[in-house]
């Protein structure tokens, strides 16, 4: 499946990454999705339209984001969330009225899905301990990228893999996020987990050791 920009932003905005991306996760055919870190939802949309292909309406989403810049969140990465065209800077502040990143303008890009969905609009060090892991079986970690978020997200998603789900993070080896890497290296060696590093070490794979 080809990954769809939505006229919006996304992480997965290199050229073939984001159908790299949808076919690794077509691999596991997972039916219990979690991403950490929605931003203006652009990848969300695409994991249900992939998921719904394999499992029609039998799939759940769960997208959690922080969705504001505010003082509360000012120690965490957050990517410039506003357009260099101008167009699209149109669309949004006077066709769309709405700002896409934040949880109205998500819910209403994934409305399509809205049986499917849980959006929630926190803080990952806080909410993430919070919700129930025990059914979901694939997770894309791409939320804060400083090295005690990233820790807080990997151990609350430890028995996910122990459930011998996956978790699939991005920027694992990022120049201007070094505690991404840092996190990862130290969660894969303290669990003794299988780590696989793909495209040009871009997502670090998680899986437990068989
Ligand atoms: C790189 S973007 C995610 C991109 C998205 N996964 C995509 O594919 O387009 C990172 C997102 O993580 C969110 N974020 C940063 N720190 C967070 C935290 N501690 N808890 C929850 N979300 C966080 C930011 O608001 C931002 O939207």
């Amino acid at each position: 499946m080809n990954y769809k920009k939505y006229y919006r932003k996304s992480s997965l905005k290199q050229k073939g990454v984001g159908s790299f991306f949808l076919k690794e996760i077509s691999k596991e055919k997972p039916k219990y999705f979690l991403e950490v870190g929605v931003f203006h939802g652009v990848t969300a949309r695409n994991i249900c339209e992939l998921l719904f292909r394999i499992h029609g309406n039998d799939f759940k989403y769960i997208g959690l984001d922080l969705f504001e810049e505010s003082d509360e969140n000012k120690n965490e990465i957050i990517p410039n969330t506003t357009f260099s065209n101008p167009l699209k800077t149109f669309y949004f502040k006077y066709i769309k009225r709405q700002n896409p990143y934040s949880l109205e303008a998500v819910k209403d890009l994934l409305s399509k899905f809205k049986n499917n969905i849980n959006l929630i609009k926190g803080n990952s060090n806080t909410i993430l301990s919070k919700i129930d892991m025990s059914k979901i079986d694939y997770v894309f970690l791409d939320g804060g990228h400083e090295y005690n978020t990233v820790i807080n997200d990997l151990n609350c998603c430890l028995d996910i893999i122990r459930n011998k789900g996956t978790i699939l993070c991005d920027d694992y080896d990022l120049a201007h996020a070094p505690g991404v890497k840092k996190a990862i290296d130290e969660f894969v060696k303290k669990n003794e987990l299988n780590c696989e590093f793909l495209w040009n070490n871009r997502f670090a794979k998680l899986t437990i050791k068989n």
